[in-house]
């Protein structure tokens, strides 16, 4: 199958569906300028995870992972803007085809983007909180300077991001919610992850047990491809998701025709 037969594959199989639901990883926002974690260019090739993304080494040493993880994250974050795939899935929203994003990203791009059903399954790192009094900050609005690290409260206590840390657990309610929505779908679309971590990587394989198809888009194969996932639009989520969007808008049109 050429790469737009299956473009138009998966146009026609959203354009049929009623109810579908996105799984997005890191991939998603590469083309904004957030590098992902895993393959060409990811963060764990620079940094161990484990030393700059655990709660505990947090915990140990918080100036540590402020300084090798979360300012250089900072930046690149704030920095951001949605690109053409986020846009996409926020158009399938509106044509009331998409109805729940479920996402592993902490950019909050799904939402600047538009989309309005979005669970943020690691977290925002738009938001900090106090670890002695629980004060919720504005990541934008701390000034985090190199030489005062890590950055700290009015009461003297230190602030981590709102994010989910390696060795802590989803929050309650974006499990809940996510399994739901993983259990209801008819389509789920997985974009732009590795599909190694998990409980992320189950909701696809929750999707296909309750009947849903699932396609995924990313260059490269994952470990769903061939086995949980029916197709794998092998390209770029900004161009992919794109040309997909405009084709069931396209194919949606046409069946409104009398
Ligand atoms: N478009 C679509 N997919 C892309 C693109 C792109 N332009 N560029 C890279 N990818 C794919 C890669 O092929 C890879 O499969 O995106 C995926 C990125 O994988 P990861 O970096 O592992 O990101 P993710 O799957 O979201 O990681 C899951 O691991 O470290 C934790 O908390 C972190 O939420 C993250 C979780």
């Amino acid at each position: 199958m050429t790469p737009n037969d299956l473009i138009h594959q998966t146009a026609e199989i959203i354009a049929s569906s009623r109810h579908v639901v996105a799984l997005t990883g890191a991939g998603m926002s590469v083309e904004s300028g957030i590098p992902p974690f895993r393959g060409k260019g990811g963060l764990w090739e620079k940094f161990d995870p484990m030393e700059v993304a655990h709660i505990q080494s947090f915990m140990r040493n918080p100036e540590r992972v402020w300084r090798l993880l979360i300012s250089e994250m900072k930046d690149i974050l704030t920095e951001a803007r949605p690109n053409p795939a986020h846009y996409g899935l926020a158009r399938l929203e509106s044509l009331g085809k998409l109805k729940t994003v479920i996402t592993q990203n902490v950019d909050g791009l799904h939402q600047l983007a538009g989309s309005r059903d979005v669970i943020e399954f690691h977290g925002n790192f738009a938001w900090l909180w106090c670890l002695d009094c629980g004060d919720r900050a504005r990541t934008v609005d701390i000034d985090v300077n190199p030489g005062r690290l890590p950055p700290r409260c009015g009461c003297g206590g230190i602030y981590r991001p709102d994010c989910v840390f390696f060795g802590e657990s989803i929050p309650m309610q974006a499990l809940d919610r996510s399994q739901m929505a993983a259990s209801s779908c008819d389509l789920m679309l997985v974009i732009g992850t590795s599909a190694v971590v998990q409980p992320a990587a189950f909701m696809p394989l929750i999707a296909r047990q309750s009947g849903a198809v699932v396609i995924e888009i990313n260059p490269e194969p994952t470990p769903l491809t061939g086995t949980t996932s029916k197709l794998l639009v092998q390209g770029k989520a900004g161009s992919a998701v794109q040309q997909i969007t405009d084709e069931v808008e396209r194919i949606m049109a046409a069946r409104r025709q009398p």
